[in-house]
């Protein structure tokens, strides 16, 4: 299905899936990884039905704790909802394994794809989830198109989110009779023009391949950490050696070379804030308290849920 994007998916499923099948007592699960977009509409189905959300935990380095998603995981989950790519810790969760953990369980899937679609294969087949969501700005497209992706089986036993024209068979004043998928949940004109765009740009990704994406983002990985190390780690290591380095750890939003000198481990103020929000707050006010270097590692290092690479850089 076309949507206007992965917030959009997300909220389609909660609202038509989710209303059909979770009620009071049922537990959806979500890692501690997840956008907010992959948070708020299950915070408010379970506000709706009664259902529980529950959060499985993810390491000091952002790796989910699959012991602890696995305990989670019993005959009230109806739902496990993930991202395979965290847009805060870069975390690549074994998205395979998850979700065959979760079948075991009983539950359906979602599979957040909005940071992995322009990085990785997107295979859902082979990832066995249940729905796939990504958005079209994410992979070099436009922004407002998106798709949802539902296995026919799970669709079919889903009523329709939106009424109005293109989702319907038959229209009489007394009943109306719905498409299947995917018409049946893309009420009204769609976004043409931009679904054009988003072929476009999955064009130019398999022109370029995914895995040689893949594998060139690895090299520019494994580049910036060795890079990175040979930063000096205070302000007077840097004095001494003459040196005006700058360099941006982005954990989001758009580049911003304001604050100065050193590392930067950014943190968007709205998007990221569970998987980035420290265990014991000691936090970074404003852009400008990001400069020294060594504070900033020293800082990442209490900051437990920073994640993998401030921790590799402050060791
Ligand atoms: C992992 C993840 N999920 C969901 C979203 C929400 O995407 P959109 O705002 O395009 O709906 C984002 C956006 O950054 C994201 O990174």
């Amino acid at each position: 299905m076309f949507v206007r994007g992965t917030t959009e998916a997300i909220n389609l499923v909660a609202k038509s899936w989710g209303s059909k099948h979770i009620g009071e007592g049922d537990e959806i699960v979500i890692s501690h990884l997840e956008h907010h977009a992959n948070i708020v509409p299950w915070q408010m189905l379970c506000a709706e039905t009664g259902a529980k959300l529950r959060v499985a935990p993810v390491d000091d380095d952002g790796q989910v704790l699959l012991n602890e998603y696995e305990r989670l995981l019993n005959s009230r989950t109806k739902l496990v909802s993930f991202t395979q790519v965290s847009n805060a810790l870069g975390t690549v969760t074994p998205a395979r394994q998850m979700i065959e953990m979760a079948h075991r369980a009983g539950a359906r899937v979602l599979l957040d794809g909005a940071q992995s679609v322009s990085h990785l294969r997107a295979d859902v087949q082979y990832l066995d989830c249940d729905f796939f969501v990504f958005s079209g700005h994410k992979v070099f497209g436009p922004t407002g198109i998106g798709a949802l992706y539902g296995k026919p089986e799970v669709l079919a036993d889903m009523p329709a989110w939106q009424g109005g024209g293109n989702m319907i068979a038959d229209v009489t004043f007394e009943k109306t009779r719905y498409h299947e998928a995917p018409a049946k949940f893309e009420a009204g004109t769609g976004n043409i023009a931009d679904a054009v765009g988003l072929g476009a740009a999955i064009d130019y990704v398999q022109k370029l391949g995914i895995d040689n994406i893949n594998r060139y983002e690895h090299e520019l990985l494994v580049y910036a950490m060795r890079e990175l190390k040979t930063i000096p780690r205070s302000a007077s290591d840097r004095h001494r050696a003459g040196q005006d380095q700058r360099a941006v750890i982005r954990a989001g939003g758009l580049p911003d070379h304001r604050s100065g000198r050193g590392i930067e481990p950014r943190r968007h103020r709205r998007a990221h804030r569970p998987p980035l929000r420290p265990a014991h707050p000691a936090p970074l006010r404003s852009r400008s308290d990001c400069a020294p270097v060594t504070g900033v590692l020293q800082h990442a290092r209490r900051d437990r849920p920073l994640g993998g690479v401030v921790r590799q850089l402050a060791r």
